[in-house]
């Protein structure tokens, strides 16, 4: 039978509930849970480190049997601390741990080197991306797809093209004066939110998307079909990477000495009507 302890609980962190991302990626979780009798309990652990540390030192106390932890920002010698040591189980998104637990792997080198690869299909050769300051595995991975592809079409990436704000969308508001500033004709947003925060940004300064700049971000987050114009993007299988990662958390828990599982999951682009061919 199942050894696993009575409350039936599951801890979610996440890093940013105001992103729409997180809520699809909740609802996945929240339905593969409520079906096996769990309740997720899903915390919006923000940027600092130290409230995520209360978090899952207070959730671990109140015996929740196994977390699922999006935040990049909780980190991997407090997830040894408090979960390793206690024998908790749980699933990483986002940042690779150990290479010994369950693993999802979101395809984001593909992911970026296909947004880039359109973006080149369309003639344009000056192409920045903007991305937050901190690098978490799956950002850097989409990054690494972006010069792979660059490098592939023999462009030489200036270092005024990485442009780095907070992966919101206000950090994508911002962005837009380095975006302009520095003559690209196109740009990689590397998650929706801060696309459509580039485009306001770009709107108040006088640019157009797409005829003054091309725009393609990445997630496909509902927002992408009501923005203007709508945004092209790389789609994520953001409900089923939530019932993914649950599945494979429940799993841990019924059968905690089962080899580890690695998941691959893939993107695919969606064309809408922020990319046109460069003139
Ligand atoms: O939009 C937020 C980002 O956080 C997504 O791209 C997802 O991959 C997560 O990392």
């Amino acid at each position: 039978g199942m050894t696993i302890k009575a409350t039936k609980t599951l801890g979610v962190l996440v890093p940013d509930i105001t992103n729409p991302f997180f809520s699809q990626f909740s609802q996945g979780i929240e339905e593969v849970a409520s079906r096996a009798g769990f309740i997720p309990l899903i915390y919006n652990v923000g940027t600092q480190d130290t409230q995520s540390t209360n978090y899952l030192q207070e959730l671990v106390r109140r015996t929740v049997d196994g977390f699922i932890i999006a935040a990049p920002n909780v980190g991997l010698d407090i997830i040894h601390q408090y979960l390793d040591q206690n024998k908790v189980p749980y699933l990483l998104m986002d940042q690779s741990a150990s290479d010994n637990g369950d693993r999802i792997i979101a395809g984001d080198f593909e992911g970026g080197q296909k947004a880039t690869q359109y973006l080149l299909d369309h003639h344009h050769r000056k192409v920045a991306v903007i991305l937050p300051r901190q690098h978490s595995n799956n950002i850097d991975k989409r990054l690494k797809g972006y010069q792979k592809a660059m490098i592939n079409a023999g462009i030489t990436v200036d270092s005024d093209w990485l442009i780095e704000h907070e992966l919101t969308k206000k950090g994508g508001y911002e962005a837009a004066a380095e975006v302009i500033e520095s003559g690209v004709s196109a740009v990689f947003a590397i998650n929706d939110e801060m696309a459509i925060g580039l485009y306001r940004g770009l709107q108040e300064r006088g640019k157009r998307v797409p005829e003054d700049i091309s725009v393609i971000g990445y997630d496909n987050i509902e927002w992408c079909q009501y923005v203007q114009p709508q945004l092209t993007t790389i789609e994520q299988p953001i409900i089923e990477l939530g019932r993914v990662a649950t599945g494979l958390l429940l799993n841990r828990l019924k059968t905690p000495d089962a080899k580890p599982q690695t998941i691959k999951m893939a993107t695919k682009l969606v064309e809408r009507a922020s990319v046109i061919d460069y003139q």
